[in-house]
């Protein structure tokens, strides 16, 4: 029997977020009514990757609204949305989202809760067709980069329908390549400290039964240059006006060891992610998530009493080592010169 459908987030009397800290061990759905519960599981990564947390800010502003409903104290409510849209720094999509619904409130004749939720919903309806246009574009850039398949694919992270509402980013690309039958096999790395890629790639893969093992993450680059996979394929929290991008910290190593041996090294993400308010990589502000992921692995200490971490949650891929962005309305070819800050890049009859 093929595995039950899951919901990564959705709205029902409240935040329903399926809790990603538990997998792959348990499903567990919470039911989120507080703005401060919403704070809390976005930034212990219950929801995550950059378009689900961004559905979850949209939520977020419904939230806001129920519980300080702004037309008895707007400032209370403000306050509120702030510290949603200041949950996590990286990914563009939360302040975004956040942004585009508020203005929905301040704009909309109705009560502030219920213009807010519709926003939300239709946010959430947009990342889903996103995905599938993401997943559709990608499989021919592949196609087109790798002379062809079936492929092996190496990714990083969670790029799935955990980390977006369905189907998700560079794992879109995977299952639709595996659909096709263009997809020899997903090479995924495990993704410390949090372990996204052994956590929950594995668990999507497993579920869509595509073929694929887990590496870890210092195996990467070298897998590359033995020529083990025919391209890497990785998401993005934040996409800068040249192309630079922020994504799961390991995917710069991914993308030196790519150009060593020749391999292209695709990008893919929304149209929400690509920031052209940021000019250049070193502007993305990057979460340093402190110490305590990093000296130990579920609750176990692996290093000595006090030792010190540094922990950088995402790095910062320069454009020059990026082969194509795939977005859900475009294909732009860092590698043959185009740039992501042209606008007039998007065809027209592309957009749907
Ligand atoms: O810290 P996380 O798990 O939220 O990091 C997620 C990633 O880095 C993803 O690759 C990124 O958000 C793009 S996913 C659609």
């Amino acid at each position: 029997m093929p595995p039950q459908p899951f919901t990564t987030i959705a709205w029902d009397d409240g935040v329903v977020l399926l809790d990603q800290t538990k997998l792959p061990d348990e499903e567990v759905y919470l039911r989120v009514t507080t703005v401060e519960d919403l704070v809390a599981a976005i930034q212990r990564l219950s929801i995550r990757g950059a378009p689900a947390i961004g559905v979850a800010g949209g939520y977020g502003v419904a939230l806001a609204a129920r519980q300080f409903p702004p037309d008895r104290d707007r400032t209370a409510f403000l306050a509120a949305v702030a510290t949603i849209r200041a949950a996590r720094p990286t990914a563009v999509n939360l302040a975004l989202r956040v942004d585009e619904v508020l203005s929905d409130v301040e704009a909309g004749s109705g009560p502030a809760a219920e213009e807010a939720l519709k926003a939300a919903n239709d946010i959430r309806a947009a990342e889903l067709a996103s995905s599938v246009g993401m997943g559709e574009r990608g499989y021919y850039a592949v196609l087109d980069l790798c002379d062809g398949g079936p492929v092996t694919a190496m990714t990083i992270c969670n790029t799935g329908g955990l980390a977006s509402v369905e189907r998700g980013t560079a794992l879109a690309v995977i299952q639709t390549l595996h659909e096709r039958g263009q997809l020899a096999e997903a090479l995924a790395l495990e993704t410390r400290p949090l372990l996204q890629g052994a956590r929950l790639t594995a668990w999507e893969l497993q579920r869509m039964g595509a073929p694929f093992r887990l590496l870890v993450d210092s195996a990467g680059p070298f897998l590359l240059h033995q020529q083990m996979a025919d391209v890497v394929l990785i998401g993005a929290d934040r996409i800068a006006a040249n192309g630079d991008t922020a994504n799961k910290i390991g995917s710069f190593a991914l993308a030196l060891g790519a150009r060593a041996a020749g391999i292209p090294f695709i990008v893919v993400a929304p149209e929400s992610t690509v920031d052209l308010d940021t000019a250049s990589g070193p502007e993305i502000e990057i979460e340093d998530r402190g110490v305590g992921e990093v000296v130990s692995v579920h609750g176990m200490r692996i290093a000595p009493d006090d030792a010190g971490a540094v922990n950088p949650a995402f790095d910062v891929t320069p454009a020059e080592l990026i082969s194509v962005i795939v977005t859900d309305r475009r294909v732009v070819h860092v590698h043959r010169g185009e740039a992501i800050d042209r606008v007039s890049a998007l065809d027209p009859a592309d957009i749907e």
